[in-house]
Parts: C-alpha cells; sequence; structure tokens
C-alpha cells in the first residue's frame, strides 16, 4: 500500500513500519560519526538521479553526494547495469594470487589517465585502507632500498591532516576532535602547518605559500633522513574544514621531496575521480607523486573500492624473494563488482571532464558562493570544481557550529541534504547536478543562512 506525505511523493511503507524502522535504528544501529544519544538520522528509501527519497516519500537534493562519494547520481543505468552485468558472472574473485578482466581494464585505464610517474595500482577497500597501505608500502620501501636508509620510520604530515579513522591512518590525521583521546595508540609523526590560503581571495597566498613552504623546508633539513613519505591532502584538505591551501603548495612540497629524496602520497580519496574538476587534483600543479590514494567517487558512490597507485620505483623495490613481499591485503580488494561499477563510473567522468560541462557548473558554483559571501554572516566561502565551503563568521567556534548545524535542519526541511563540518557547511554536489538544482540548491542556502542569522542575533 503506498501511503502520502508532506512533501510530495508517496511512501511505500505503512506507518507501522516507519516506527518499526526508526525505533530498530535508533536503539540498534550504531552510526558513523553519529552521537546514538539524540539519534534522528533520515532512513533512505531509493534514489533517482540526484535525489535522495525517505522511507515517508520525502525527497532530499544529496548535495553532499553521500559523504562526498557520489558523481553522476544514484541509480543511473549505465551504473546499475554494469554492476547487474557483471554480477551474472560472477561476485567475488579474490585478489591473492589471482585476478580478474574488470579489474584489469580497471587498472590499465587508471595508469593511462594518472600522472605519469604512476604504474601500478594496489586495490582496497575504503580510503583509509589505500592510505593505510600506502604508509606501509613507503615503510617498506626504503627497508629494502639498500644500507643507509634503516632510519626512515617517520611520516611528515600536515596539520589538520584526516586520512580516515583506522589506528595507522589516526597518527597521520591531526583533527584534534576526531582524533585526541586515541593519542596513547598511535605512533609518533612529524607534523608541520595546516597550509590556509584560499582560491577566491588570492591577494595574501604567494605571501602564506613562502612562509608555509618555509616551515616545511625547516622540518626537511632536520629531519630528512628519518622521513619515509610526507602524506598530503592535495590542493585542499576537505575534513580539516574545507581548508584551501594556497596554490602552489603542492608543488612546493612535491619539489622539497625531490630534493630530500624523500617519498610523496598525495591522498585523493575526496579530491580525485573529477570531483575537483580534473580527473585527479595532482594535475593543476603538475606534481608526479609516488603514490596516489584514491576512492570515494571511483566506482561513483555505488560500491566499496579504493586503490593505492605507485610508481615503478616504489613497486620494483618489492621485486625478488619472499622477504622482499609486502604481506598486506584485503578480501574485497579489486572486487570485480566494484571494478565494473569504476569502469561504468570512468566512461562517465572522462565523458564529463571532455564535454566541458563542468566548466559551466563550476562558474556557477563560482558565482553562487560569491552572492552567499556578501551576507554579514559569513566568514569565508571557497571553491573548487564540486568542492565548495561557507564558513560561519561567529564569536566562536562553537557558537559557529551551532549555527551551521541549524543550517543543515532548515536545510532538511526544505529538502537539501547537507552536512555540517564544525563551523563550515561543505556543499559537494554530485557532477551530474543540474543548472536548476544548482541555483535551488543556493537559493534554499541563502534563505537559510538568513534565517539562522536573524534567529541568532
Ligand atoms: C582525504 C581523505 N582521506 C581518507 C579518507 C577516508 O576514507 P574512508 O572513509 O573511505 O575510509 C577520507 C574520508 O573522508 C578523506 O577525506
Amino acid at each position: 500500500m503506498l501511503h502520502s506525505n508532506l512533501r510530495g511523493d508517496e511512501s511505500a511503507y505503512s506507518e507501522q513500519e516507519i516506527r518499526w524502522l526508526q525505533s530498530v535504528d535508533r536503539e540498534t544501529v550504531w552510526h558513523a560519526f553519529s552521537q546514538m544519544a539524540d539519534y534522528d538520522g533520515l532512513i533512505i528509501d531509493r534514489g533517482e538521479g540526484n535525489w535522495l527519497i525517505d522511507i515517508q516519500g520525502n525527497r532530499y537534493l544529496d548535495a553532499a553526494s553521500s559523504l562526498w562519494c557520489n558523481v553522476h547520481g544514484h541509480s543511473h543505468p549505465r551504473i546499475n547495469q554494469a554492476i547487474v552485468e557483471q554480477l551474472a558472472k560472477v561476485a567475488h574473485v579474490t585478489n591473492l594470487g589471482m585476478s580478474h578482466p574488470e579489474t584489469i581494464r580497471l587498472a590499465d585505464r587508471l595508469i593511462r589517465l594518472a600522472p605519469d610517474s604512476l604504474e601500478h595500482v594496489f586495490f582496497c577497500c575504503d580510503g583509509a585502507s589505500a592510505v593505510e597501505v600506502a604508509m606501509k608500502m613507503a615503510f617498506q620501501f626504503w627497508k629494502q632500498s639498500g644500507a643507509g636508509q634503516d632510519e626512515r620510520n617517520q611520516f611528515l604530515v600536515l596539520g589538520n591532516a584526516y586520512h580516515g579513522d583506522t589506528i595507522g591512518t589516526v597518527s597521520v590525521g591531526g583533527v584534534e576532535r576526531f582524533h585526541r583521546l586515541f593519542g596513547p595508540l598511535l605512533f609518533p609523526v612529524l607534523r608541520g602547518p595546516c597550509p590556509t590560503g584560499s582560491r577566491i581571495v588570492p591577494h595574501q597566498n604567494d605571501f602564506l605559500l613562502a612562509s608555509y613552504l618555509r616551515e616545511y623546508r625547516l622540518l626537511f633539513e632536520q629531519h630528512a633522513r628519518e622521513i619515509a613519505a610526507v602524506i598530503v591532502e592535495p590542493l585542499l584538505q576537505c575534513a580539516a574544514g574545507m581548508v584551501f591551501h594556497p596554490p602552489g603548495f603542492l608543488s612546493g612540497m612535491a619539489a622539497l621531496c625531490r630534493e630530500f629524496d624523500t617519498l610523496l602520497i598525495v591522498d585523493e580519496i575526496a579530491v580525485g575521480m573529477g570531483r575537483c574538476g580534473r580527473m585527479f587534483a595532482c594535475e593543476y600543479e603538475s606534481v608526479q607523486p609516488d603514490v596516489l590514494c584514491i576512492g570515494k567517487g571511483l566506482t561513483g558512490g555505488y560500491l566499496p573500492m579504493s586503490a593505492a597507485l605507485t610508481s615503478g620505483r616504489v613497486f620494483d623495490a618489492f621485486l625478488g624473494d619472499s622477504t622482499r613481499t609486502l604481506y598486506h591485503g584485503h578480501t574485497y580488494g579489486g572486487n570485480p563488482l566494484s571494478a565494473a561499477a569504476a569502469n561504468a563510473t570512468l566512461d562517465l567522468t572522462q565523458a564529463v571532464l571532455e564535454q566541458g560541462v563542468m566548466g559551466e557548473r563550476v562558474d556557477r558554483m563560482d558565482s553562487e558562493l560569491r552572492a552567499v559571501q556578501s551576507m554579514g554572516c559569513v566568514q569565508r566561502v571557497d571553491y573548487l570544481g564540486m568542492l565548495g565551503a561557507i564558513e560561519w563568521n561567529a564569536p566562536s567556534y562553537q557558537l559557529g557550529c551551532q549555527a551551521v548545524r541549524r543550517v543543515c535542519d532548515e536545510l532538511h526541511r526544505e529538502g537539501i541534504w547537507l552536512r555540517p563540518l564544525g563551523n563550515t557547511l561543505p556543499i559537494v554536489p554530485p557532477l551530474s547536478i543540474t543548472d536548476d538544482e544548482l541555483s535551488m540548491l543556493f537559493i534554499k542556502i541563502r534563505q537559510a543562512v538568513q534565517q539562522v542569522a536573524a534567529s541568532m542575533t
């Protein structure tokens, strides 16, 4: 039986079923990054294009791309079909000593698209597992690189970095409110500043760039022989609060890595696979990393898959007898269903990037965000590709967080799904968002921001 609701669509669930699902979801499911004492999340029944529809039939524009991973909308017929066709053949083939045509094709395509330095692909399942294996590769690489490299046991990382939630990635992370508690479990790292610039207000970038690179140069000079690798989220640090680096920081760090002969790991989990307007963020500064991690948008947000792409230099250090093997792997690494989803997604993403459609959408993000910037309660706006940010201007960080949470609550009531990130509102729509949807999104954002600002004065 179908049931009507407040916002148009009909629900396939009875009132009783809805109450049961809500209560079991609250009491049994432990949700990620959520305080379960007052949990009251949406329960999504299905997705149609750029929209999510909950069990009550309410529609939400998915302006967070299902936490930054959806690229071409939900239930895309090409991606669905690729998965279904693969499913009819085989659901899983282990990556340990075996392979599969979809996975092989995907590896070949990734290497053709990625910066020239990268020649090999190690498949994993989530972003954190790609960064985790990248770190182990870098560590083992130096152990197998001849005499004089024994002290290379450290990672040089950025302030406020976020690379995932496993103990290894938390060690190299630095977001206080997520990571502080676990201090006693973490391995020590060398940490530099969080390079904060702006793409939209560029006038201080040159000065900031020089000063951050000076600080990092000092760390290299003092510790070069201890550093196994430098880990960088290229161009912007999303989970840190959408912090945009001064342009030139990535290539500056890559140059320092070359000068001091250290490996460079770039974490493109959030920014890669078309999200930033190019296939890889590294392309903006012509950087050739030793290891590049991708995840999230790799399968368009359909199935779990991530990968660490490595240079020939790194890969070759593992060749030889069994003592040189990389003893690391994940049960579902290189899964053919995920690979089929990734190949179909890549077809679509390449078409979007080649047709230049992104340019118009990015121009729209630019003008819409600049209109928000003039609002008094807004501290800062910035964007790159389909990654935008609005930071709230408040007397304290806590008040800013409260305001952004209330903006999101208001937007939910208006049929927009966005999630707060501290005192910042990340706006991360799928590449497939239409012009009409983008303008509707920003009308609703401006209204919500105005409303919350008025209620807080
Ligand atoms: C830059 C970056 N690295 C790694 C991760 C971890 O990815 P996952 O949540 O898939 O483990 C994230 C997740 O947001 C991320 O933004």
